[in-house]
């Protein structure tokens, strides 16, 4: 198997090469290849025509054979196959490397080691900084690249429609237009490695329960304003190449075989030239799934059981035409020229996978994203930052010794980068003592499964810093939105005295300069809120987890994360209220509550979440003057000075939200456009950020396309949903949009 990988790398090579080692049994031996050996033998490795046609060179020179080869996964136990999630076998002949696949959205996980956990998908999103989240994908394509993987299962960009659901920490937002804006900033970087980007899971996969079966039974215009546009943006701005399909039922039609998804919406309206895969046994079908626009299937055993002899006999009695076939083909072929996977081979194996990725420079970027991803949610009398010399802290909490800080830097399932290798987590134990010494701070660590422990500690201290966490995981739901027992299996649950919540409200009663840091991967009930100074939530932070922490908490870095999802005050207040909503009934989850997905439902409502989308403290203030709106020939233009009117350099982030005239029947307001802005003390800047025609546009469902509702549109520009500083307007004319 290794010299079948190798050799077909070594004919993909575009370009000279003076010796490579290919292992043969035990012994390395030389290879010379050269670029126009590569070019007589595959005229399509000639780098200088399109992707289009380098792909239709190559399919028209295959096998039905060969083409069926590429459309399922080669190996019986794909985590046996140097720890990967899937491979696509090479054909070496007509040189295509293997396609390596694996996971995914926080780091390069299953079966490597020696790789970098970085921050789960909703830290990385929190940021609001595209410039952030592509340097997160380049990191990240550039480890996946040296391990031999060439196809990464990332990003994430499915709606936060429950915050229950388990997998929301590895997804962007509840908002479709920051999901798609983070998801395109990190397909941007991971493709600029040489390698696929897959945006999953297509589509309305929003919960765990019953997750391989379920229906989510969405209408027209909800599936197209809220449930697909990130994955619109993935694709025609971020240019994913291969899009995942999802386990779950779209109206009662497996996501995989489901043609109005794939092929009408996807492939047509869109405009994907790239190819879908299916997520791991999400393939139901051979002549449905491929007619419906499935390229490619993918599942953890049995191989190829639709997409092989299966999709063979199909094709050979007509019921998929072999154009059909063809257009699979080249679909995973143009994704893979596009993306340079021909010209810039990955890492051969077995090399690849003992490759030590980890380096100093790729935790220096987790740190940053963790830095940049934490939301200070409450700071009531600047209790932050820690300034001031020789403090005595209390540091309380399973999560902020060494082995809670390993269960909780990252969220459960695919997405999980496992920690064997070099480098461990940095706990806040240690981030924040070594950190705290610098100011001549003493720290005294208690980690909670004594409450007397835990109350003395904090008594003692002239500042008490808790820690609590959630597990959230693939695979299941949160049952409530309650933090509870955090990371109790660390000691069996029974031996836990109280409750996360407990600790938390006997340390503030203790202490009344309480602080308390959340490693969840969404939100969480706060019942102790009103006796707690300040709340950090750090959400899944990765390896450098103690760092970040510190950093912030002692002011090295000041805080500019805001929520991408909105904390509710108790489940009773979610948009989905009831069991047919969510988790369905029947096999059904009903999206009755429409367009009002988190803070469209909480403003529709009038609802006061404890902390609303879109919110962030900083350590300094801004300012919003000069709020000016025009029309331009592709929408309007927002210009804003913002202020630093603060002691500190700090970044804001400006969120333009439009009011649409109630004629157009949407939630109060949504997001179009937001900046993060650098400021140093007293700076000012003036930003102008474009809204485009789509913005001011509905869906509607009688023509099947955008119009623009005719009327007045606010323009609300400010510092959180809940926050508006500035207000203007603009009367738009009806117009239809292309789709
Ligand atoms: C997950 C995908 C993942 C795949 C491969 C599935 O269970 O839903 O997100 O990419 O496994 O590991």
């Amino acid at each position: 198997m290794q010299t079948r990988r190798l050799s077909s790398r070594l004919c993909g090579l575009g370009v000279a090469v003076s010796a490579i080692a290919v292992l043969t049994g035990a012994v390395w031996t030389a290879a010379v290849p050269a670029a126009h050996a590569a070019t007589a033998q595959c005229p399509w490795m000639d780098a200088t025509q399109s992707p289009d046609q380098r792909a239709g060179e190559l399919v028209g020179a295959m096998t039905l054979d060969q083409k069926l080869s590429m459309l399922h996964s080669a190996e019986p136990d794909m985590l046996a196959y140097y720890g990967t999630a899937g491979h696509v076998a090479a054909i070496p002949g007509l040189c295509v490397p293997d396609l390596v696949l694996n996971d995914a959205g926080a780091g390069v996980g299953d079966g490597q080691v020696n790789a970098t956990a970085f921050p789960a998908g909703i830290a990385q999103a929190a940021s609001w900084d595209p410039n952030v989240q592509q340097q997160f994908g380049a990191g990240l394509g550039w480890e996946a690249w040296h391990k031999g993987i060439n196809v990464m299962l990332a990003p994430g960009v499915n709606i936060d429609r429950v915050p229950m659901n388990g997998r929301n920490f590895e997804y962007a937002s509840e908002d479709p237009y920051l999901a798609g804006q983070t998801g395109a900033a990190v397909i941007r970087g991971i493709q600029s490695q040489n390698v696929i980007a897959t945006v999953k899971h297509l589509a309305a996969n929003n919960q765990e329960t019953n997750r391989m079966t379920v229906s989510a039974d969405v209408d027209e215009r909800t599936l197209h304003e809220i449930y697909l546009p990130a994955f619109e943006t993935a694709v025609k701005q971020g240019k994913a190449g291969a899009v995942m399909c999802s386990y779950n039922q779209l109206n009662s039609v497996y996501a995989c075989e489901n043609p109005a998804l794939l092929t009408d919406v996807l492939k047509k309206e869109f405009g994907f030239s790239g190819f879908v895969m299916s997520d791991w046994g999400a393939t139901h079908s051979t002549v449905a799934a491929a007619n419906a626009g499935l390229d490619m299937e993918m599942a953890g055993s049995n191989n190829g059981q639709y997409f092989g002899d299966a999709l063979k006999t199909a094709v050979i009695n007509g019921q998929v035409s072999m154009a059909r076939l063809n257009d699979m083909v080249t679909r995973i072929v143009r994704s893979a020229f596009a993306d340079g996977l021909f010209d810039h081979p990955a890492a051969a194996e077995p090399d690849g996978f003992a490759a030590v990725v980890n380096t100093p420079a790729e935790a220096t970027l987790a740190r940053t994203i963790a830095e940049q991803g934490t939301v200070l949610l409450k700071n009531k009398d600047g209790l932050l930052p820690l300034d001031g010399q020789g403090k005595k802290i209390a540091l309380i909490g399973q999560a902020a010794g060494a082995a809670g800080a390993e269960q909780a830097y990252g969220g459960g399932g695919s997405s999980h980068v496992p920690l064997a290798g070099a480098v461990p987590v940095v706990s806040p134990q240690q981030g924040i003592t070594q950190r705290g010494a610098a100011n001549g701070d003493t720290v005294v660590y208690a980690d909670g499964t004594s409450v007397a422990d835990a109350v003395a500690a904090a008594k003692a201290a002239d500042v008490a810093i808790v820690y609590a966490n959630d597990s959230e995981a693939e695979g299941t739901d949160r049952t409530n939105l309650g933090l509870n027992y955090g990371t109790c299996s660390l000691v069996a649950c029974a031996q836990f005295p109280v409750s996360q919540d407990q600790l938390i409200g006997a340390v503030a009663e203790a202490n009344p300069n309480t602080i308390v840091v959340l490693n969840t991967g969404g939100p969480v009930r706060m019942p102790w809120l009103g006796q707690v100074e300040s709340v950090v939530e750090a959400w899944y932070p990765g390896q450098e987890d103690g760092n970040a922490a510190a950093a912030v908490l002692f002011g090295d870095v000041n805080p500019s994360g805001k929520l991408p999802e909105t904390f509710p005050v108790s489940e009773n207040d979610l948009p989905t209220q009831t069991t047919a909503q969510y988790p369905g009934v029947n096999g059904h989850a009903s999206y009755s509550e429409g367009l009002r997905v988190g803070y469209r439902w909480y403003d529709s409502q009038n609802i006061a979440p404890l902390f609303p989308f879109g919110h962030g403290l900083s350590y300094t203030t801004f300012s919003y003057s000069g709020l000016r709106v025009s029309r331009t020939a592709s929408g309007a233009s927002v210009t804003l000075t913002i202020t630093n009117t603060g002691t500190r350099a700090g970044a804001e982030v400006a969120q333009v939200y439009l009011a649409a005239p109630a004629a157009a029947g949407e939630p109060p307001k949504q997001l179009k456009a937001y900046q993060k802005v650098f400021l140093n003390p007293g700076q000012a800047r003036s930003v102008t950020v474009p809204v485009d025609s789509r913005a001011f546009a509905q869906w509607d469902t009688t023509k099947h396309t955008w119009l623009i509702t005719p009327g007045t549109y606010q323009v609300l520009v400010g510092s959180s949903s809940r926050d508006i500083r500035a207000q203007s307007s603009l009367t738009m004319a009806a117009k239809t949009l292309a789709p």
